[in-house]
């Protein structure tokens, strides 16, 4: 399969590639929606059901995403092109790779102000070591709401990333996944730890885990789906590009399982730090950027009375945390446009890796100042930033992942995808046969149930 001779590179170390894999798929999805959605609905209960969506969904379509990636070892565009020559399958890379560049350019938007954030806590803007105590929604809601400042931050974040991106496959993306990770793991862990000391830990704990299976309705499931989906980065390009970069020995199914249960994990983990803390004061949870930017700078003041600087030091790393899970997020989203350009307009990689960095910025730019003065500036009743996320999110995401399910279960040869998940019949062809069958008969049709309840089609109660 490795024709062609170019100089393209792999990954030096398996371990390499599930970090890297896993980093990207370690994300906003994990810290500010899983805690939440799974408090809210029924705990333990809903955690199981997640576990069965990473499963029987998440899983194989990123067997599948591995399986392309890895076989036609191009980028994402060229990738499906390669294997069908149908009009319609060979667009579906492409519009992976529009999806992770559309992506892209709002999610750098959070990771600036995440960045903020950090910088904020470490300053003790949050009064968190004693001093004036700002009001925590007017302080976000002037943030996000002035022209400059969160562009800034998200200019270095996006310039950060265009460093590790410009240095390539090895030197780039594998060497700073092996370094962040395991410093993502330690904070996890060090704030599980320390939330464990707040007095709500108890309560916290319990609201979390606590099964209630009378919250879980049909819908709920199709949340979960839609979150597993989300949160392995599915359908973006993002898995199938880092496949590509994989050795021919490198098991797919093995690592996308590893994949799944680091992903997981963070987003308990996630859960064991903020619940417990969230629980010792009166503040009511509440998913995305209100929890994370506005409710959590007011708990880590309140929940740790006794002991400011335990508090102030938990405020700066879990906003640290949520740089580097964001960051190499946003890593991986860059590298997918930046193969493309690289390998079919024969751009160096330097090249391409500063024109996906300005059309980022550049969109970037917009969707951050649709916060503030380009408010009032609505396309379909929605501010820039919402639109790019609700077109994403709700629209490509689900389209592209019902296409690459249907693609490599119907229409790819079953040999090639025998030959990828097995390594050409050198690993168990158990798993393997399992993940197509699930391909073909079941995730096709549970992603179309979650696109039309996103589309709101259909309300089940
Ligand atoms: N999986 C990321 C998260 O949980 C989101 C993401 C999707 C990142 C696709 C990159 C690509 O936040």
């Amino acid at each position: 399969m490795r024709k062609n001779g170019s100089e393209r590179a792999d990954f030096a170390t398996k371990v390499g590639l599930v970090l890297a894999t896993a980093g990207s798929a370690v994300g906003l999805g994990n810290i500010w929606r899983f805690p939440v959605t799974t408090g809210n609905n029924g705990g333990a209960a809903f955690m199981l059901i997640y576990v069965a969506c990473v499963l029987v969904l998440g899983l194989p379509l990123m067997a599948a995403e591995f399986t392309v990636g890895r076989r036609a070892h191009t980028n994402t565009a060229q990738a499906y092109k390669k294997l069908s020559r149908h009009w319609l399958w060979s667009r579906v890379g492409q519009l992976g790779v529009f999806t992770g560049w559309f992506i892209m350019c709002y999610y750098v938007v959070v990771s600036g102000w995440a960045l903020d954030y950090l910088v904020d806590a470490s300053l003790n803007r949050f009064g968190i070591l004693g001093g004036d105590v700002p009001d925590y929604k007017g302080h976000f809601e002037s943030f996000v709401t002035n022209p400059y400042l969160p562009i800034v931050y998200t200019c270095v974040l996006v310039l950060i990333s265009h460093f590790v991106i410009v240095r390539g496959v090895k030197q780039g993306i594998e060497r700073v996944s092996k370094v962040l990770m395991p410093l993502l793991f330690v904070i996890l862990l060090v704030l599980a730890v320390s939330s464990l000391f707040t007095p709500g830990a108890k309560a916290g704990l319990t609201f979390l885990f606590r099964p209630d299976f009378t919250k879980i309705t049909f819908q709920t499931v199709l949340d979960a789906m839609g979150q597993a989906f989300y949160s392995l980065s599915l359908a973006m390009g993002c898995v199938c590009t880092y496949a590509s970069y994989f050795s021919k020995d490198t098991r797919l199914v093995g690592t996308a399982f590893k994949v799944g249960v680091i992903d997981s994990f963070v987003a308990v983990m996630a859960g064991i730090i903020i619940f417990p803390a969230v629980f010792s004061t009166n503040i009511l949870p509440n998913e995305g950027a209100s929890l994370v930017f506005i409710a959590l700078p007011n708990v880590f003041q309140q929940a740790f009375g006794g002991m400011p600087l335990l508090g102030y030091v938990v405020s700066v790393l879990f906003y640290f945390l949520l740089v580097i899970a964001t960051l190499t997020s946003v890593i991986s989203l860059h590298e997918v446009p930046t193969a493309y350009l690289t390998e079919n307009f024969r751009m160096s990689r330097a090249k391409a890796t500063t024109v996906v960095t300005a059309v980022c910025l550049s969109v970037g730019a917009f969707c951050s100042l649709s916060m503030g003065p380009l408010a009032s500036f609505k396309i379909a009743g929605r501010n820039l930033f919402d639109l790019f996320d609700f077109v994403s999110g709700q629209i490509m995401l689900p389209l592209g992942g019902f296409l690459i399910a249907l693609f490599v279960g119907w229409v790819l040869d079953r040999r090639i995808l025998h030959d990828e998940l097995t390594n050409g019949g050198t690993v168990s062809c158990r798993s393997s046969r399992f993940v197509s069958v699930l391909l073909r008969f079941f995730v096709p049709f549970a992603i179309l149930l979650i696109f039309l309840s996103g589309m709101g089609m259909f309300h089940i109660v």
